[in-house]
């Protein structure tokens, strides 16, 4: 196992079930017992978010905060020189002499990874254009594993964007490290996950199934990840008018078809996929899970840059 110390997290398919094991671990213990004395102490975390960022960003800021570090960082293109034409690289640069170790989060796909090729220090993956979200992956896996004591033998469907969707791009691979009984990816035909997540969902032998509609899969479901259609990645407007809407999720629907157990996930923000009086019902769990991602993500800045 190469270990977490000084690591780059650019996707979720560069851990091993037996290392994601090992970070929520980790992350129970931050839960259970908090954590001793302020073991980042002096080490400085930059939050690099060239795209807007409400969870990913406040966790990760809080995760180091609450581990004795600090950040440094900024929240859009506006604020930094890039709107005076500084470049990718040079913006990466100066960060990684500030810093020892920086969140990314970009519009491009592939921004994370080119930016590890930059840095020195590590670079963690906040979400690069539709491609991957690694840090929200291993969160989604760490908030069944809570829920419903682990992820083999589960059914779960995927539901909404998985296109344009880099939660639900990452969310799928994370659970071919598992065995679950079948995957039941739903979206509108337009929306459907990339052929390289297929492929990849195929070569690793995750039991999925297409489907256009819920109403088939929703009695089978143990877990239902819901996801938003992402408005800023289609590029053709017409063609978001066509699909906005195509699928929400009532709570009558819920409570005359889904196994009274189902859990919902949902990496948020949610806009109108899901009726808000199922905010209120026990199958909601996406609060839960935005929660969860402090201990996580304390538990993965601790493991990549802790001194030992
Ligand atoms: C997701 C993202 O940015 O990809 N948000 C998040 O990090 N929780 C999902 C989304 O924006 O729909």
């Amino acid at each position: 196992m190469a270990g977490f110390k000084g690591r780059d997290v650019i996707s979720i398919l560069d851990f091993t079930r037996g290392e994601l094991e090992e970070l929520f671990e980790e992350a129970d213990e931050i839960l259970n017992k908090g954590v001793k004395g302020r073991p980042l102490e002096g080490k400085v975390l930059a939050l690099a978010f060239f795209e807007p960022s409400t969870r990913t960003r406040m966790s990760f800021e809080t995760a180091m905060k609450r581990l004795g570090g600090e950040t440094i960082g900024f929240t859009s293109e506006e604020a930094i020189s890039v709107a005076k034409g500084e470049s990718f690289k040079d913006t990466i640069i100066m960060l990684d002499s500030y810093s020892d170790a920086i969140v990314v989060r970009h519009k491009y796909d592939g921004a994370a990874k080119l930016a590890a090729d930059i840095a020195e220090n590590p670079v963690i993956n906040a979400g690069d254009g539709k491609q991957h979200h690694p840090t929200q992956a291993m969160l989604d896996i760490y908030t069944i594993i809570k829920l419903k004591g682990g992820v083999d033998g589960l059914t779960i469907g995927v539901l909404g964007d998985l296109k344009y969707g880099r939660a639900a791009s990452s969310f799928i691979l994370a659970l071919t490290h598992y065995k679950p009984k079948k995957i039941y990816l739903i979206s509108p035909q337009q929306l459907r996950a990339r052929r390289e997540i297929l492929e990849e969902a195929r070569k690793r032998n995750l039991p999925y199934k297409e489907e256009e509609n819920l109403e088939e899969a929703l009695p089978e479901l143990d877990i239902l990840y819901v996801t938003r259609i992402q408005k800023e990645r289609i590029p053709d407007p017409e063609e978001y008018e066509k699909i906005k809407g195509s699928y929400r999720i009532t709570l009558e629907q819920i409570q005359k078809k889904a196994n009274k157990n189902l859990k919902i996930l949902h990496p948020l923000p949610k806009t109108d996929e899901i009726d808000p009086k199922i905010d209120e019902t026990p199958h909601a769990a996406y609060y839960k899970q935005a929660k969860l991602g402090i201990p996580l993500r304390m538990a993965l800045l601790k493991k990549i840059l802790e001194e030992k």
